[in-house]
Order: C-alpha cells, then sequence, then structure tokens
C-alpha cells in the first residue's frame, strides 16, 4: 500500500505544469485569441468547441461540457485514476512522488526494501529456470511441456521454469542472500505457525509475472503431476509488489514485442502461451481472479480495442457478465470492447491448437459487440414469443443495466434489446428508467451532480461557480468583500467563503489552483467544482463580475436575516448572552439602514 501524496505535492505539480503543454501530447491544439482549440477528444465533432485556456489552466469543451484541470485531463482521457495522473504528471516533470507513509506502510517499510523483494523475485525466477535443466527430473518436465505442444523457444520467451518437488530447494539457495523475511514478504516462501519454512511453489511449471516495467512481481506454477489433491494453479499471494488486480500476465512481453492495436484477454496462463505458440501474440491473462475495472483501464492506455474472451461454459458466461458490467461505464467513440465465447469446453489454448490461428482470429474478428453480445445473452434459452419470457428478460435486463452511466453504448444496447423484442427504443427505455428509480436510490452525491442544472442551482452554488470560473476583476471582489457568514447553513456556504478567503490569500490564481486547494479540504467535491465551472454563462467578465457582487450581497442579506430569526426565536425561548445580544442589535441596526 502506498501512502498518501501531500497536498503541497500535488499544488507544485499543478501550478507548475502547463495544461497547454500536456494536452498538446494528446491532441493538436490550434491558437485562437488568449486560448487554445481542438475538436474535444471526450465526444466526436466535426467542428472544433473544445478549449484550453493557459490562464485559468483549465479545459472546457462547449459541446459535450468536458471541464477539468491537468490532472482531470490526464484521468479522462488516458483513464487513470487520480493518483496515477498524479504519477504520470510527475514522470512527465522529472518529479518523484514522494508519498506519505501511513502508520502501517511505515512499519512494514522498516521491515522490508521493496529493492530487495524484487531482487528475490528475480533470483527465485532464476533458480527455477536453472532448474528446468538441472533438476533430477528435469527431463520429465520437459516431456511434459513438450506433450503441452510448447517449443523451447516459447518456454524461454516466457521464461517458463521449474520448481522442484523439495520443501527448501528455493530456500536453501535464496536464504544465503535474502532474509526470512523478504522471502516470505514476496510469498515465494510459506513461514508456518511453527515458523517452519517451506517452498510455496513445488512439483510445478513455473510463469513470472512482470509488471509494467519489467519488473518479477510473482508466479504463477501449475501442478505438473497427476496429483488430484492439489490445486492445478497456485498464485503467488498479494505482495507489497504484487497486485492481482492490476497485472495481466503477458502484458509487459507484449508490449517489448510490437505496438498493438487491440489485446485479447483470456483466462489461463497456458491460453496466453499456447495462442503465442501458434503465432498469436496479442493474449493476455488476468491472474486466477476475476476481470477488474483495473485491468480494464491498464489495456485501454495500450489499446483502443479489447476482446474479452470466456470459456464456453456456465462459469464462462457468469464471469462474461461481471467483465460487461465493469467494462461498460469506460467505453467512449474511442475505447471498444468485445466479447468472444467459446465453444463449450474449449479454451483458446485447446481451440488454437485444434483448429489455427487463422481461425482463432477469426473469432476474434467476428467477436460480439457489447450490444450483441447483451442482446444474445439476455434472451439466451428465452423464448422471445412468449410475453412470460419477455417479462423475464426486460427484469433481467434492468437489473444488469441500473446504475450503468447512459453513454453511446448504453444506447445502441437499449436499440438492439428493443428491436429484438419488436418495441420502440422509447418503450423499452421508458421501461427501464421507470424501474431504475423506484429500485436504487442514487449511489453517491457524484451522480447527482451530474444533473447540475444552472436554472436550478441556490444563489450560494451559482456564485460559487462564477468565482471559480475566476474572472477577470474576481480580485476586487475579494478586497471590497468582508462577507462575515454567520448561520452558514449548507458546506456551500463555508466553501464559499473559504474561496473568498482563498483567493484573498494566493495572488495570480488559475482556476487550476483553486480547486486544488478547495479540494484540499473538501474531497468529495472536486468533480462538484469542474461541473459547477462548466455551467454554461454567457454574460462577458465584466457583467459576470457585477451579477456576481449582486449574489454575494444577497447571500450575506440571507445569511444576516436568518441568524437574526434564529436569534429573535431563541431570545423568545431564553436569555440570550451578551455575545449574542450585540449580534442581535447590530443585525436590527442593519437592517433598519437598509
Ligand atoms: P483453467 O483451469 O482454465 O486452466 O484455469 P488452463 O488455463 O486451461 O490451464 P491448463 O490448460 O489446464 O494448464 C485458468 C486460470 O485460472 C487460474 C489460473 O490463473 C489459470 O491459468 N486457476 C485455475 C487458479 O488460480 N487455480 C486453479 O487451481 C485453477
Ligand atoms: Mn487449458
Amino acid at each position: 500500500m502506498k501512502g498518501k501524496v501531500p497536498n503541497e505535492f500535488i499544488r507544485e505539480l499543478i501550478s507548475s505544469t502547463d495544461i497547454v503543454e500536456v494536452v498538446s501530447r494528446f491532441i493538436k491544439l490550434k491558437k485562437t485569441g488568449k486560448n487554445y482549440m481542438a475538436c474535444c477528444p471526450f465526444h466526436h465533432e466535426k467542428t472544433p468547441s473544445f478549449s484550453v485556456s493557459p490562464d485559468k489552466q483549465i479545459y472546457h469543451c462547449f459541446g459535450c461540457h468536458a471541464t477539468g484541470d491537468v490532472v482531470t485531463f490526464l484521468s479522462e482521457h488516458e483513464h487513470m485514476s487520480f493518483i496515477e495522473a498524479i504519477e504520470e504528471l510527475a514522470n512527465l516533470k522529472g518529479m518523484t512522488v514522494p508519498y506519505e507513509k501511513s502508520d502501517v506502510t511505515k512499519d512494514r517499510d522498516q521491515e522490508i526494501d521493496i529493492t530487495q523483494c524484487y531482487q528475490a523475485l528475480d533470483a527465485a525466477n532464476k533458480y527455477f529456470r536453472w532448474q528446468l535443466k538441472y533438476a533430477e527430473n528435469a527431463k520429465d518436465v520437459i516431456e511434459y511441456i513438450k506433450g503441452r505442444e510448447i517449443s523451447g523457444q516459447t518456454a524461454k520467451y516466457f521464461q517458463i521454469g521449474y520448481a522442484p518437488e523439495l520443501w527448501q530447494g528455493l530456500y536453501d539457495v535464496l536464504s544465503q542472500k535474502f532474509s526470512d523475511k523478504v522471502l516470505s514478504a514476496v510469498g515465494v516462501v510459506i513461514q508456518n505457525e511453527q515458523s517452519r519454512i517451506y517452498d510455496r511453489f513445488r512439483g510445478r511449471l513455473t510463469f513470472p509475472i512482470y509488471n509494467r516495467r519489467g519488473q518479477i512481481v510473482g508466479f504463477g506454477g501449475r501442478i505438473i503431476s497427476s496429483d488430484k489433491s492439489q490445486p492445478k494453479y497456485l498464485n503467488s499471494p498479494e505482495t507489497p509488489v504484487f497486485h492481482k488486480s492490476q497485472e495481466l500476465y503477458g502484458l509487459y512481453q507484449l508490449k517489448q514485442r510490437e505496438k498493438p492495436t487491440r489485446i485479447i484477454v483470456v483466462e489461463g496462463y497456458m491460453d496466453v502461451v499456447g495462442l503465442y505458440e501458434a503465432g498469436c501474440y496479442h493474449a493476455v491473462a488476468t491472474l486466477g481472479t476475476a476481470f477488474t475495472e483495473d485491468h480494464a483501464k491498464v489495456l485501454f492506455r495500450e489499446v483502443d480495442r479489447i476482446i474479452l474472451c470466456f470459456d464456453g461454459d456456465k462459469a464462462g458466461q457468469s464471469a462474461a457478465l461481471r467483465a460487461f458490467q465493469i467494462i461498460m461505464p469506460l467505453l467512449s467513440d474511442t475505447k471498444e470492447a468485445r466479447f468472444l465465447l467459446l465453444p463449450e469446453s474449449e479454451d483458446p489454448d485447446s481451440y488454437v491448437r485444434k483448429h489455427s490461428r487463422a481461425a482463432f482470429e477469426a473469432l476474434c474478428d467476428s467477436a460480439l459487440s457489447t450490444s450483441e453480445f447483451f442482446s444474445y445473452f439476455i434472451t439466451k434459452d428465452k423464448d422471445i414469443d412468449s410475453a412470460d419470457d419477455v417479462a423475464k428478460i426486460l427484469s433481467k435486463a434492468k437489473e444488469i443495466l441500473t446504475g450503468i452511466k447512459d453513454n453511446a453504448y448504453l444506447e445502441s444496447i437499449k436499440n438492439t434489446l428493443a428491436q429484438k423484442l419488436g418495441m420502440s427504443f422509447a418503450q423499452l427505455d421508458a421501461f427501464l428508467k421507470h424501474t431504475n428509480n423506484s429500485q436504487k436510490s442514487e449511489p453517491s452525491n457524484i451522480v447527482r451532480w451530474q444533473k447540475l442544472d444552472i436554472n436550478h442551482l441556490t444563489v450560494v452554488e451559482k456564485a460559487l461557480a462564477y468565482i471559480l470560473m475566476m474572472p477577470k476583476g474576481i480580485d476586487e471582489v475579494v478586497q471590497r468583500n468582508n462577507t462575515v457568514l454567520f448561520a452558514c447553513k449548507t458546506e456551500q456556504h463555508i466553501i464559499l467563503l473559504d474561496a473568498l478567503n482563498i483567493i484573498r490569500q494566493n495572488i495570480g490564481l488559475t482556476s487550476a489552483m483553486l480547486v486544488q486547494i478547495l479540494t484540499e479540504k473538501y474531497e468529495k467535491f472536486r468533480q462538484y467544482f469542474y461541473q459547477l465551472m462548466q455551467l454554461p454563462v454567457e454574460l462577458d467578465e465584466k457583467l459576470l463580475i457585477d451579477e456576481l457582487i449582486a449574489m454575494l450581497d444577497k447571500v450575506t442579506k440571507e445569511a444576516s436575516q436568518s441568524e437574526l430569526e434564529l436569534l429573535i426565536s431563541k431570545s423568545k425561548r431564553t436569555i440570550l448572552t451578551e455575545a449574542e445580544r450585540h449580534k442581535l442589535q447590530k443585525l436590527l441596526h442593519k437592517k433598519e439602514k437598509t
């Protein structure tokens, strides 16, 4: 577990990065007046409505209203998490992200040196590779590999090795160089309750798993005996350097080879190896875990098209459905996923050997689009002429699609399903939407914020929106505004005041910096801030400032009024303190004046 990134670092990073420079790495920008324009990378368009402002250090699309700073841009455009975007930016600037150590990692780090971990894993790999040649039963192992039609070249390419049938084979060798702590931390040995240490992988073929940087982070191990009491595969456990939900077997090798245009995700180590043997070089596998959102993001950073391949059995089908739900929200104009369901009792390895590489590639070419997959999945074993079955299909569709954000793919899914069921799109849509509302309450604030509408904002929110846009003249506003909001009714009131304070104290702030500083305090609001900023405002800066001043006056008055009411009602119930009485008088006096 990495610790938190210090806010000061994020600030420094954002303020020292030029958004124009970063965005132009991905899209071609054209200078137009103060700003830079391009066709929006977040929606399809022919005339440019995507603008990048060097002054505000933000981007904004007048078409789809995407808005954000350099971090948002990277995370949206490159499908990265916030932290990944920070890392990427730091990378571009040649800076290292200084993670704050949480207490847990502090303790652990004191014990374990990460460099040692990588070295130990590398040494383990060398040991396994050596054993493949020199173990007592090396001949049988080679026979097994040959029996599975893996050539020496392929075995070498994947660095396949062998862990002999010994309790302390690897341990004896590696313990000369590495501490027990390191060896068990990286999972190559297991320490039992009696503190006895033994090798994790015994009598197994080993498959080293590489991370993005080409370091070994773990192993898969396939049993070669026919001993049914042992699991067929063992995998390294989660360790400080190995996170199964993020790593994919074969991805590093594949990237070394060529820039892929599509990647096929399969279920097993041997599928990747078997496909490679057959000449199909663009497969990766999950590591004994289900396909995750992180996997999808990692892959979409490499290619625009992913083909998810599943065995034809029941387990494969439900895995496919889970993957469908995970990947749907990540699809866009440019990012596409397809589904390949193999015939029952085949996996990619057996299929490609039984048929041919060309046959497998042809299957990939005809893999189902999301809407084809969905409509196949939902109507399989159902009779679409039976009203009963149609009801079942609809309720299942509702269940699966609930919570998936609207995008072009969802629309096409609904279209295909509507056609199949002989309904109109509107009918189906209404049905799905209707139940959506009654079924689940909205999961998080973020979803609600996506529906911000300028006509339904409170004055406080609107004022905040204007402030976030950092119009010219804002400095004067904050200087003359000495609003003290007594009765801060909502979090937005507090944020509004804070924003004014921040601007007062930081000269030359950009919109992006303001959002960053605010987000440090009001963490869950980051997206909300950008949504406020993207509201369509058709005022020039001068008028905007005038309106802002008027709004701030109004907010102040409202706040005074509610405080006044509060004090009056309190005075009727109990005796006010000296301070309260003083304040009441002041408020009444102020009211008389206006
Ligand atoms: P499969 O059982 O489909 O194996 O498991 P496979 O890939 O076809 O392998 P061969 O052809 O029999 O050698 C697919 C994946 O599921 C995980 C492994 O990652 C494996 O590659 N798995 C399977 C385990 O983690 N443990 C097991 O016991 C079995
Ligand atoms: Mn197999």
